[in-house]
């Protein structure tokens, strides 16, 4: 019985030296990180992984990632590596200036979002190197704890108030699952519905990964759909930082069509919405193109008429007509025995689906 285990153990062994990577799994990948400094060039967290190295921020230069320093939490930056690996190394090029030991007394972490602390690839205490050149020899290379399985890799410092300069980061491990289940939405081919779009502020600016441009929505007060199953709600940003990210889980998952982001203000006041960029991750459930109400401006309602089998007379009702946020709006009729249904869009726009609902009198007596 021993001897199996451990001639099980051996060829395992042997097959995972054979399909060991040696390509760096983070080059070109997407990242995030808590907060970006800003300059001429903001420092964005994929400079890290980008295909442009250096050793120094200059300005305008897209070398090292950079983020804030915020005094009351720590800085993080994460990688989405877009499949499922077990994470055997990762590479570290810091800054050459004085704050190249900022970087000391961090975690790498390995897991499934961005920040996600689900397994502790290494804690490093000790200071790293300060680089001269970006050489292999400058980088700081860790092996990780066995068992670092995940899709993004998060380094996260042990102090607050730290500003967190990553020049280049490599990742190697082996492939665990090609497909994850969910991933990055491509927002080039997401239509954008808002309140009213403020001048010289085109709504692609909070879509197009360019954090000068922003995306700004004049004051829009509505009460939002009470049906709206919310991923969160009454969410405060801390802002105490340039950049700051937001990274919200939606726990459980949701389904739907539209993502809803609003100033929720009690009593409703006049507020502008404004942020520099969006990055949603979705699963995808249905890949129909969608041809919906949406549009700048406030729809009308949709006419609905349904013809009485027994009296061939006709009842009407119209929707609401609050589509600029709604994904679905329901009318309800009294029962009757039902020959024609004819839906009347006022202004001409597309209905995406129409779903239709029928309960028997007599079984609702019944309760
Ligand atoms: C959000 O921030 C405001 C202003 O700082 C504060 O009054 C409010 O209680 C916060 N709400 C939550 C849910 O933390
Ligand atoms: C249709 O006719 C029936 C029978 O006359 C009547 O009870 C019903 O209210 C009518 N409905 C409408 C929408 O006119």
């Amino acid at each position: 019985m021993e001897i199996y285990t451990i001639l099980l153990l051996f060829l395992c062994f042997n097959i995972k030296i054979q399909i060991s990577s040696t390509t760096n799994l983070a080059s070109g990948k997407f990242c995030f990180q808590s907060s970006t400094r800003r300059e001429t060039v903001p420092k964005k967290p994929h400079f890290a992984t980008n295909f442009n190295n250096g050793i120094v921020i200059g300005d305008g230069t897209d070398y090292c990632s950079v983020t804030d320093a915020d005094p009351l939490d720590v800085s993080w930056w994460s990688v989405d590596l877009e499949k499922v690996y077990s994470v055997t190394k990762v590479c570290i090029l810091s800054v050459d200036d004085s704050s190249y030991e900022n970087l000391k007394d961090f975690n790498i972490f390995v897991g499934n979002f961005p920040k996600d602390h689900q397994t502790i690839c290494k804690y490093v205490t000790g200071p790293v190197k300060r680089p001269i050149s970006t050489d292999i020899s400058q980088y700081n290379c860790y092996s990780c704890n066995t068992g670092s399985i995940g899709s993004f890799v998060t380094i996260q410092l042990t102090r607050n108030n730290v500003v967190l300069i990553l020049c280049d980061v490599e990742i190697y491990g082996d492939l665990i699952k090609k497909d994850r289940d969910f991933h990055q939405l491509d927002m080039s081919n997401v239509k954008e519905i808002h309140g009213g779009i403020g001048e010289n502020q085109p709504p692609r600016g909070g879509f197009d990964n360019n954090f000068r441009t922003i995306f700004h929505s004049r004051n829009h007060i509505m009460v939002y759909n009470p049906n709206h199953q919310f991923c969160v709600q009454n969410f405060n940003g801390t802002f105490r930082t340039v950049y700051e990210l937001i990274n919200i889980q939606c726990n459980p998952t949701l389904e739907g069509r539209y993502v809803l982001i609003i100033q929720n203000d009690s009593p409703p006041r006049d507020r502008f919405l404004e942020f520099s960029e969006v990055n949603l991750y979705v699963s995808l459930l249905d890949e129909h193109e969608l041809q919906t109400f949406n549009g700048p401006t406030y729809k009308s309602g949709i006419l609905v008429k349904v013809k009485n089998y027994l009296h061939n007379n006709v009842s009407e009702k119209v929707t609401s007509g609050n589509f600029l946020f709604s994904h679905t709006v329901c009318l309800e009729f009294e029962f009757m025995l039902t020959k024609e249904i004819q839906l009347i869009s006022q202004d001409n726009i597309g209905i995406s689906e129409v779903d239709i609902f029928a309960v028997s009198k007599i079984s609702h007596k019944g309760l």
